[in-house]
């Protein structure tokens, strides 16, 4: 099945989506929001730093949108965790972003050889589970479709989770955390680091 793309505009060199009336990040300091809502709020450097080689690292985010918070936490786990380790990255998203247009906000962005592999194997709007392989050692999962209907599908012990839905009060209704928590509750603590 084929979902609709997102409905954007550009101002500030930073995505606005007009069906849902809200930013996506930060215009001029996506990166540093991204850092102090997510990365360092999660302790994610020095978790990084802690794995062994072998070990895997399970992030999962609700709204991939641009990738700015996927590029920046493989930016991180690049240079903070050892080699060996690896990176499941799990994002939901309902409305993909065009690539022509997800190019444009890339511009001077960091890790252009990821994101070269994100542009091949980009899956444009086709609904489902699909799984890229940006590095020996990071494995995005975009999740193309619902929240409520894939996350379900989602069996992995996620180790950090990005709530990173438009606001609520944005008209159509967005994800909120409660409706999101659940699944973040209901993980058994001991399960296999991935099993799409
Ligand atoms: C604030 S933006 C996310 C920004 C993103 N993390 C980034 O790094 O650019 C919110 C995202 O949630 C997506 N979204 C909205 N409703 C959704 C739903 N029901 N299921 C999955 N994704 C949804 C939107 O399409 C949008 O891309």
């Amino acid at each position: 099945m084929l979902l609709t793309y997102a409905n954007l505009t550009i101002a500030n060199s930073a995505p606005y989506n007009q069906d849902y009336r809200d930013i996506y990040y930060q215009p001029q300091n996506g990166f540093e929001e991204s850092n102090h809502t997510f990365i360092h709020a999660n302790h994610l450097p020095q978790r990084f730093a802690n794995l062994h080689a072998g070990q895997a690292f399970c992030i999962g985010e609700i709204g991939f949108g641009s990738g700015l918070n996927a590029l920046n936490t493989i930016d991180h786990f690049l240079r903070h965790a050892r080699s060996q380790s690896h990176l499941h990255y799990c994002s939901v998203e309902k409305h993909p972003i065009e690539l022509n247009t997800l190019k444009t906000l890339h511009q001077n962005w960091c890790q252009p050889q990821i994101r070269a592999q994100l542009y091949q194997q980009y899956p444009h709007n086709h609904s489902g589970i699909h799984t890229l392989h940006l590095h020996p050692r990071i494995h995005l999962h975009l999740l193309l479709g619902d929240a409520h209907d894939l996350l379900p599908q989602l069996h992995a012990k996620i180790d950090a989770w990005y709530l990173d839905g438009f606001a609520p009060q944005q008209k159509p209704p967005m994800l909120a955390s409660p409706p999101i928590c659940p699944y973040c509750a209901h993980q058994p603590p001991h399960h296999h680091p991935l099993q799409l």
